[in-house]
């Protein structure tokens, strides 16, 4: 079978390689199947275990990452891999403290390559793309991780200034995120999500009308 069944048996972690293979017509509903399970199984994880995370399994996430969408396909982002227990004991720090980080076998900083986010776009690529491409390589690594029975988080709290100066960052590679990766026991409860009625709107949004004269003005 190539495709191994969802993600978890009740606390254990199972893989789920989502990554490996095209699939055929059949196959290829149970990867949509799959693929949503794992999106709604991932979860902010704060504990792990010791385990080490293999280099294949590290591998497989930071691939996941190179498949990412770009603006421009320009790929803005860099990743430092972090492992040593002073360098992630320094960069939890860096995290306002968040001790726990420290507990993860493996820190990823990741960061936006400004000079590559601005060079085709310029502000728009600087304050817009060059994010929104690192996000999307971010949660690719997320769902990867967790497809592979590996749990993460996002962290977003901390000094960019001095994650900058630990991980020796040039001034043009901005980190924006820490992640953290590990094997864990925990399986925190969901935490509650809106309704899609609250967030999505139909054609418009609310219940607001665009007047004629109104989309004359904007085209
Ligand atoms: C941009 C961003 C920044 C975040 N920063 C932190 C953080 O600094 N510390 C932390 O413990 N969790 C952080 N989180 C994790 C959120 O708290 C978590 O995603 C949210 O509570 C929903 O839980 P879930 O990820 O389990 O669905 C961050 C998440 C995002 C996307």
């Amino acid at each position: 079978m190539p495709f191994s069944s969802i993600a978890k048996m009740g606390k254990s972690r199972k893989r789920v390689d989502v990554l490996k293979e095209t699939p055929g017509m059949q196959d290829r509903r149970m990867v949509q199947n799959t693929v949503l399970e794992v999106i709604k199984e991932r979860r902010t994880v704060r504990k792990y275990r010791k385990q080490n995370i293999s280099d294949s399994d590290l591998n497989k996430i930071l691939e996941a990452a190179r498949y990412a969408p770009s603006a421009g396909n320009q790929q803005p982002w860099e990743f430092v891999v972090i492992r040593d227990e002073l360098n992630k004991k320094r960069i939890s720090y860096a995290c306002f403290d968040q001790a726990w980080i420290a507990e993860a076998p493996v820190i990823i900083v990741v960061a936006t390559n400004t000079i590559l986010s601005t060079s085709k776009y310029g502000h728009r690529g600087d304050k817009l793309y060059g994010v929104q491409a690192t996000a999307a390589a971010i949660e690719n690594m997320l769902i990867a991780a967790e497809s592979l029975g590996i749990a993460s988080a996002w962290i977003g709290a901390f000094s960019e200034r001095a994650v900058s100066i630990l991980t020796a960052c040039p001034e043009h590679v901005r980190p924006c995120a820490v992640l953290t990766f590990g094997h864990s026991d925990e399986k925190p409860i969901v935490p509650s999500r809106q309704e899609l009625k609250e967030f999505v709107h139909q054609e418009h949004f609310g219940k607001v009308e665009v007047k004629d004269d109104r989309n004359h003005e904007i085209f």
